[in-house]
């Protein structure tokens, strides 16, 4: 079996100004260039350029949190791929559960967005997860087979698992739990799969040594430097 690179990602979600990203990303290189992990930094759309020029010559790749599946037009306040394309980021977080939660995101309105995003060459981030009362009600499977349904297996694809439950809540799903999760996405779609919800220095390294857990998207943990370049070193084994 080939060694697999695991791919961490900083989701900031809404946090960081310009000045806090250039800060951050100045100080996170050197703590992580020893690391074998895909670094990938996820910034507001406001700081995507800053940090974009502070990485080049690194392996540190960029993505952003979310963009509109269409070209251009009258869709005040979205972003299209292109407009990410040009800013040289190379991938997008798409179908975040807090956009679906908050924003009315949908499974189509995802698959849409995917489509648009792989086709103007960036990679994807797509998340999926089910909420606590889904998991209690034994819906786990079906609600990960609807939301992976839309979705197709592209080169430039890597789902994230993020169980709504465990994000920033600090319960994160036990390795078994992500584990079996993880291997049920893989039997429907063939991408890698990374692991969201509550990821720390401390329990980086056993989820990352799942066999079908790829990497991890960090939220809360990936706005501090020492707990950020903690994960990808430990998640690098
Ligand atoms: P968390 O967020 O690590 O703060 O739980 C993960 C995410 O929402 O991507």
């Amino acid at each position: 079996m080939p060694e697999r690179t695991p791919y961490i990602a900083a989701n900031w979600k809404m946090n960081k100004t310009v000045a806090e990203a250039a800060e951050f990303v100045d100080a996170l290189l050197p703590r992580i260039a020893a690391t074998q992990s895909d670094v990938v930094i996820c910034p507001p759309f406001t700081a995507l350029t800053p940090v974009v020029e502070r990485r080049y010559g690194t392996a540190v790749k960029v993505a952003a949190q979310n963009m509109h599946e269409e070209e251009a037009g009258a869709f005040t306040g979205e972003i299209s791929a292109a407009m990410l394309v040009e800013l040289d980021v190379e991938a997008v977080v798409l179908g975040h559960s807090e956009r679906r939660q908050f924003f009315g995101e949908t499974d189509e309105g995802v698959a849409r967005r995917v489509e648009a995003a792989l086709a103007q060459g960036l990679h994807v981030i797509a998340c999926i997860g089910e909420t606590e009362a889904e998991r209690e009600a034994g819906e786990t499977e079906e609600v990960l087979r609807r939301q992976v349904s839309v979705l197709e297996a592209d080169d430039g694809l890597v789902v994230a698992y993020e169980p709504v439950w465990a994000i920033g809540t600090g319960k994160t799903a036990t390795p078994a739990i992500a584990q079996q999760a993880h291997a049920f996405i893989k039997s429907l779609l063939d991408v890698p799969v990374l692991y969201g919800g509550s990821v720390k220095p401390d329990n980086a390294a056993e989820l990352a040594a799942q066999p079908d857990v790829d990497g991890a998207l960090v939220g809360g943990a990936s706005l501090d430097l020492e707990s950020f370049a903690a994960i990808c070193r430990a998640s690098s084994h």
